[in-house]
């Protein structure tokens, strides 16, 4: 009688590679348990950096701040930042992928079965490399965005620190309902004394006679925002972190968002209004320039390691 042949598949990873439970999988397969306190309470911080033409771009100012954001909910990873940092390479190595979207959540976990006690659970660390994610799609970038100011105010940062990269996205997501409804694919939410803040998954920056400012508090301090106020200084741009009022905005001579899933974007409208001329200004599109032929420099980038 032949024997039955019952192969193993082999597992896909080409749509991206996650580090979960301990182990390497492909993106399909990563689970975490529906028990875990980062998806019951949102307890979690998480940090997303990016793999551009085989090169992790800034890939220690990711890491520092998720160390930071870990160090501040009174978290624990499970190894050290060699090992943190070997294993994301792993997952990016392990795709095939060479442009990515790479992200690292550490959660609560779960303390044992009923009891509340934050300090007695087993924290929980997993990461993914998946293909490269845009917030704008290239034909938006070419032509500028729509943003549209969110009546809703972001959630206080009194309450829910905006430093450490969370997922309390509740106030940006209903947010983003109101800007769909009102033909703009990006939103700014505004804190409670009505001052400009950010955006779900961005920074904002607007340009008056030369000058760029992005606001000073309430935000997430993106590495994107960071690498915007870098490139400035190499450019004898001038470029601060300061409070940003609405009408800082409306009267912008150009608007731009910062992010890791898409780099600088040019913002061409504001709530049905044109910005400038209503085309990607002269300074947004330079710096868009810049910040994308900084992935090749050494100084901005490291290449995948391809030997974990
Ligand atoms: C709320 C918020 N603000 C800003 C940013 C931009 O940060 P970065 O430039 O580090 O991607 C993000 C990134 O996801 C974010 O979630």
């Amino acid at each position: 009688m032949a024997a039955t042949s019952q192969e193993t598949p082999t597992p896909d990873y080409s749509q991206g590679v996650a580090f979960v439970n301990g182990e390497f999988v492909p993106i399909a397969d990563a689970k975490i348990s529906v028990l875990d306190w980062g998806v019951v309470r949102s307890d979690c911080t998480y940090d997303v950096v990016h793999v551009w033409k085989n090169r992790f771009f800034r890939l220690d100012h990711h890491l520092d701040r998720f160390q930071r954001s870990v160090a501040k909910l009174r978290l624990q990873l499970p190894f050290d930042r060699e090992t943190l940092e070997a294993t994301l390479h792993k997952c990016v190595s392990m795709s095939g992928l060479e442009d990515a979207y790479v992200s690292m959540t550490c959660t609560r976990g779960r303390p044992a079965k009923g009891v509340r006690d934050p300090r007695l659970a087993k924290n929980n660390f997993y990461c993914f490399a998946v293909p490269f994610v845009w917030l704008a799609t290239m034909e938006q970038q070419d032509v500028g965005a729509h943003m549209h100011i969110s009546s809703i105010p972001r959630i206080p940062a009194e309450s829910v620190d905006p430093t450490i990269k969370n997922y309390h996205w509740i106030d940006m997501e209903m947010s983003l309902f109101e800007a769909y409804e009102n033909d703009a694919n990006f939103v700014v939410l505004k804190d409670r004394d009505g001052n400009i803040t950010e955006g779900p998954g961005y920074n904002v920056f607007a340009l008056h006679n030369g000058k760029w400012i992005t606001p000073d508090h309430g935000v997430l301090e993106g590495v994107t925002r960071q690498t915007v106020l870098d490139l400035c200084n190499e450019l004898n741009v001038t470029a601060a972190p300061e409070k940003m009022t609405v009408e800082d905005l409306r009267s912008a001579d150009e608007i731009l968002v910062t992010s890791t899933a898409g780099g600088v974007m040019p913002v061409t409208k504001l709530n049905g209004r044109k910005i400038g001329d209503g085309t990607p200004g002269p300074a947004t599109t330079r710096l868009r320039q810049l910040y994308w032929a900084k992935h090749a420099d050494p100084a901005w980038s490291k290449p995948v390691r391809r030997d974990i």
